[in-house]
């Protein structure tokens, strides 16, 4: 049975796991979203890597799975957040109901985030256009220096036990 991983990098986290992702599978093609093909029924498994944009999977993943139907779908990712935060838990929530039109025949069997590191463009952007909004504290301080040493060789292990298991559920 083969498997289709399909990612979606800006600065190159998600990339990193996805490689990581593939190289675990044994029958596997990996492709960037920009080359991912829609009709995906040649595959047991569609693995949907994204960075998480503003709360949500980014928008070149969200445009390629508004085509996507009758795949079983498992989604991992990368956010600059706690992967176990509520915020994570709702990225993901917000990821796997993007697929969920019961017409289109997606059945989604998971969902894996680990932290990426955030551009520091993004945080002098934030900065400039609403100064103060989000104050340097000493939680988030700490939380964006954590980010950027992940993706690291755990999580990349992470992910591909992740994907194993929902193989098993395929
Ligand atoms: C425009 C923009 C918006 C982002 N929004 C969020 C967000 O809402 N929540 C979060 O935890 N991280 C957010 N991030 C951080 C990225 O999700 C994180 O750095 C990710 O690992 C980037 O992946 P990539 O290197 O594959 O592009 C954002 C980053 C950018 C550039």
């Amino acid at each position: 049975m083969k498997t289709l991983v399909v990612y979606s990098s800006r600065t190159g986290n998600t990339k990193k796991v996805a490689l990581a992702v593939a190289e675990a599978l044994p029958e596997c093609e990996l492709v960037a979203v920009e080359e991912a093909p829609t009709d995906v029924k040649e595959y047991g498994l569609v693995a949907v890597g994204y960075w998480v944009d503003r709360g949500m999977p980014d928008g070149k993943t969200r445009d390629w799975l508004a085509g996507v139907k009758n795949a079983r779908l498992a989604f991992f990712g990368t956010l600059g957040a706690w992967p176990d935060s509520e915020h994570a838990k709702e990225c993901m929530v917000c990821g796997e109901k993007l697929a969920l039109e019961p017409s289109r025949g997606n059945v989604t069997l998971g969902s894996w985030l680990c932290q990426g590191k955030v551009d520091p463009k993004l945080l002098e952007v934030m900065e400039k256009m609403a100064p103060g909004a989000h104050p340097m504290t000493p939680e988030r301080k700490a939380r964006i220096e954590e980010a950027a040493k992940h993706p690291d060789d755990d999580d990349c292990r992470g992910a591909q036990e992740f994907i194993r298991r929902m193989l098993e559920r395929v």
